[in-house]
């Protein structure tokens, strides 16, 4: 494909927490160019992509509806607060384009929907991407402690901030640890074992969530720890067999990735991210496709159920 892959970015503001504008940034740092924009109204996709134009540099076209602009573009793009995410997604599938959703998917409530809207892009062998970042952090995990490279991984864990109490301050992180998971344990279908949430009170400011995957290797021990974090810098770590780094955000958000005194320079993992989705759209790789899918699949049934889970301290 020589023209730029089209890009539609439906949430492209930042109201909150939302990454639409650095997507954006990210999508045309991959060669792609961003088109247009759809907002909860007209009246905000407007606003919205005025702002966006003289972020970028050029014209963007505000659109009515999700819909309308998925059928204008080659990739949508689905950075709206997680509520949103499913007309987003279900635009994108109408229309017959690639989908780049923000994670995660959906909320844990409308899991069967979206398990529908997941089977429609498998059936099209459609490109569908949960905007989980932190695979690409891996490298310097392994750069710090090259020794686990020849290690089964037996226990993954991550710590994360996010802006929320209760529940969401665990569904807001979740995906990111799943898919670290993922990424590096062959997963053996079945149900996740021995689940925990900590504390399902509606008020809670810290959590932690425990698990067992089964993998090809053996069971993998899974956890994530949140505290309530309502600004930057927001602590995040990842840890392996034990080894731990912890993320370092400097100026223009560089960022690094510290073991004790040793330091790790990370290229921004969403641009990673958006840049390997972008040239998918590019040079279509059916295989990665497809496996994409069957990854997504597994973390909605593993977000589902985790989320579902007995706590130790009731709610
Ligand atoms: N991958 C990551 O590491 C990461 C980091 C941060 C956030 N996120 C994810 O990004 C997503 C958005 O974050 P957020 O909830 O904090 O978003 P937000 O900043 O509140 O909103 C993002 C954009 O969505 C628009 N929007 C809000 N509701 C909408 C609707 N019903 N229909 C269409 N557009 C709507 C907002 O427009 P208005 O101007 O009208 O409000 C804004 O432009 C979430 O899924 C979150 O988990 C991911």
């Amino acid at each position: 494909m020589n023209t730029p892959v089209r890009i539609g970015i439906v949430g492209a503001g930042r109201t909150r927490n939302g990454l639409g504008p650095f997507l954006a940034s990210a999508a045309e740092a991959a060669g792609a160019r961003v088109v247009g924009v759809a907002g909860r109204d007209p009246g905000r996709a407007a606003a919205a992509a005025q702002a966006l134009g003289e972020r970028l540099g050029h014209p963007v076209q505000g659109y009515a509806s999700a819909l309308h602009l998925a059928q204008a573009v080659d990739l949508l793009v689905v950075a709206t607060p997680a509520a949103a995410h499913q007309e987003g997604l279900a635009a994108a599938l109408a229309a017959g384009v690639a989908c780049l959703c923000e994670k995660p998917l959906v909320p844990a409530e409308a899991s069967h929907a979206a398990r529908q809207l997941v089977d429609g892009f498998a059936a099209r062998d459609l490109l569908l991407v949960e905007n989980c970042q932190w695979p690409a952090v891996l490298p310097a995990l392994f750069a710090l402690f090259p020794h686990l490279a020849s290690e089964p991984v037996r226990a993954v864990a991550m710590g994360m901030g996010p802006p929320e109490r209760g529940l969401p301050l665990v569904a807001d992180a979740l995906s990111h640890l799943l898919s670290v998971v993922q990424a590096l344990a062959p997963v053996v279908a079945g149900p996740l074992q021995d689940l925990e949430v900590a504390d399902r009170s509606p008020d809670a400011e810290h959590n932690r969530v425990r698990c067992t995957v089964p993998t090809t290797a053996g069971p993998l021990s899974a956890e994530l720890h949140v505290t309530y974090c309502p600004a930057q810098p927001r602590p995040a770590w990842l840890s392996v067999n034990g080894c731990r780094i912890d993320r370092r955000i400097g100026p223009g958000y560089t960022l690094q990735f510290a073991a004790g005194e040793r330091l790790q320079a990370v290229a921004d993992p969403m641009h990673q991210l958006v840049y390997g989705v972008v040239n998918l759209c590019r040079y279509p790789d059916l295989e990665r496709t497809r496996a994409l899918h069957r990854e997504i699949r597994c973390r909605l049934d593993w977000y589902e159920a985790i989320l579902a889970a007995r706590g130790c301290r009731p709610s």
